[in-house]
C-alpha cells in the first residue's frame, strides 16, 4: 500500500478500462454489465483508482465506471480520465473535463491527464485551462501521459499544483520509460509514474501477449519456478519496481485475483535482474516522442 500526499492511500495497482464499452466507439453488444461488476468488484477488493478517458468507447467507458461507483462512497474511490490531444485549446480543456464529470456522474475528478500532446496548441495555453479546473475544484491532481522529461519539466513549471502521475507505456517489451530515466526522474521529484499495458494486448507482427506461454522462453520458466502464470511474473517485474504502479484492464474476476495475488510473492533479486537483462526487449516503439500514436 501507498501513502500519496493529498490523503489517499492506494494500491500499486490501477485498473484500467480500455475496451471496457468498446473501442474508439461505444460497442451496442458489449456486456455492459460485465464491465460494470468488474469495476465494483476491483474497488470492493481495493483497487479504488480507476483509469479511463474521454475517448475511451467514445465516453461510454467513463459512463460505466458512473454507474460502477453510483452507491459506492466517493472517498472509496479514485476516479482519474485523460482529455485528448484534439481538445487541448482553453474551451476545449474546460468543456471535455465538464462533459467527463457529467458521464462519470461525479463532483470532481481524481486525477485528470493531458492524454498525448497537441502538436499546435502551445502547453500555456492548456495549463490555463488545467489551474482554472484546479481552482474550479472540478480536478483535484494533474497528470501527464506519453511524455518525456522536458514536457513533464514545463507542466511543473506552469501547473499551479504539482504535477501528480506520469502515465507511460512500460512493460517488459517496451522499456523507453526506463531508458530514458523518466521513472529515476519521477521517483526524484516524488511523482507517481503509472505503466499502462502491462500485460499487453496482441499486435501481429509487433509484439504478443504476456499472458500465452509459449511465446516467451523466460516467462515460462520463471512462472513454472515461482508457480505462477507468467502475466503475473510480468506484473512482478514492474511492481517490485520502486515508484512503479500498473494500471492493467480486466473484466474478469479471476483475472483481478490474479494481478492482487502478484502481492504475495516476490522475485528474487536475481530473477528479476534476469529479466531486466536477458528478456527480449522490443525494438523502440517510441511512446513517448511528441508524434507518438498508439499502436491500436
Ligand atoms: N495513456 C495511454 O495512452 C494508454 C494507452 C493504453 C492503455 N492505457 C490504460 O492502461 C490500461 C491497460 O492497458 P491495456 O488495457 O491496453 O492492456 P493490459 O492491461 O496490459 O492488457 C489487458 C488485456 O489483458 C487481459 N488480462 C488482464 N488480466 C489478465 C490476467 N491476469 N491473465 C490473463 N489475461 C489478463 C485482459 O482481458 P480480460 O478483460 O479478459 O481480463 C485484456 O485483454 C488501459 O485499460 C487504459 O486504462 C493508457
Amino acid at each position: 500500500m501507498n501513502s500519496i500526499n493529498n490523503g489517499y492511500s492506494y494500491l500499486k495497482v490501477c485498473l484500467g478500462t480500455w475496451r471496457m464499452g468498446g473501442e474508439i466507439t461505444p460497442n451496442p453488444n458489449n456486456n455492459d454489465q460485465k464491465d460494470i461488476d468488474a469495476i465494483r468488484y476491483a474497488i470492493n477488493k481495493g483497487i479504488s483508482h480507476i483509469d479511463t478517458s474521454e475517448s475511451y468507447a467514445g465516453g461510454k467507458s467513463e459512463l460505466l465506471i458512473g454507474e460502477a461507483i453510483k452507491h459506492i462512497s466517493r472517498d472509496k474511490c479514485f476516479i482519474a480520465t485523460k482529455v485528448r490531444e484534439y481538445n487541448l485549446f482553453y474551451d476545449n480543456v474546460i468543456n471535455s473535463c465538464k462533459e467527463s464529470i457529467k458521464r462519470l456522474d461525479t463532483p470532481y475528478i481524481d486525477l485528470y491527464y493531458i492524454h498525448k500532446q497537441s502538436l499546435i496548441v502551445p502547453i500555456e495555453e492548456t495549463v490555463g485551462a488545467l489551474n482554472k479546473l484546479l481552482d474550479m475544484g472540478l480536478i483535484k491532481n494533474v497528470g501527464l501521459s506519453n511524455v518525456g522529461i522536458d514536457i513533464i519539466k514545463k507542466y511543473s513549471q506552469l501547473l499551479n499544483s504539482p504535477l501528480y502521475a506520469i502515465q507511460n507505456q512500460y512493460n517488459l517489451v517496451c522499456r523507453e520509460s526506463q531508458r530514458k530515466g523518466i521513472i529515476y526522474y519521477c521517483k526524484r521529484n516524488g511523482i507517481h509514474f503509472i505503466a499502462w499495458r502491462p500485460i499487453l494486448l496482441s499486435y501481429p507482427g509487433v509484439v504478443d501477449s504476456y499472458y500465452r506461454t509459449g511465446t516467451y522462453k523466460i516467462l515460462d520458466e520463471m512462472a513454472t519456478k515461482y508457480n505462477k502464470t507468467n502475466t503475473q511474473i510480468a506484473a512482478k517485474w514492474l511492481l517490485q519496481q520502486d515508484g512503479v504502479s500498473i494500471v492493467f484492464k480486466s473484466s474478469n474476476k479471476k483475472h483481478i485475483d490474479e494481478i492482487l495475488d502478484v502481492n504475495k510473492f516476490k522475485l528474487s533479486n536475481r530473477d528479476w535482474k534476469r529479466l531486466n537483462k536477458e528478456f527480449p526487449v522490443q525494438k523502440e516503439l517510441g511512446c513517448t516522442v511528441d508524434n507518438y500514436f498508439e499502436l491500436s
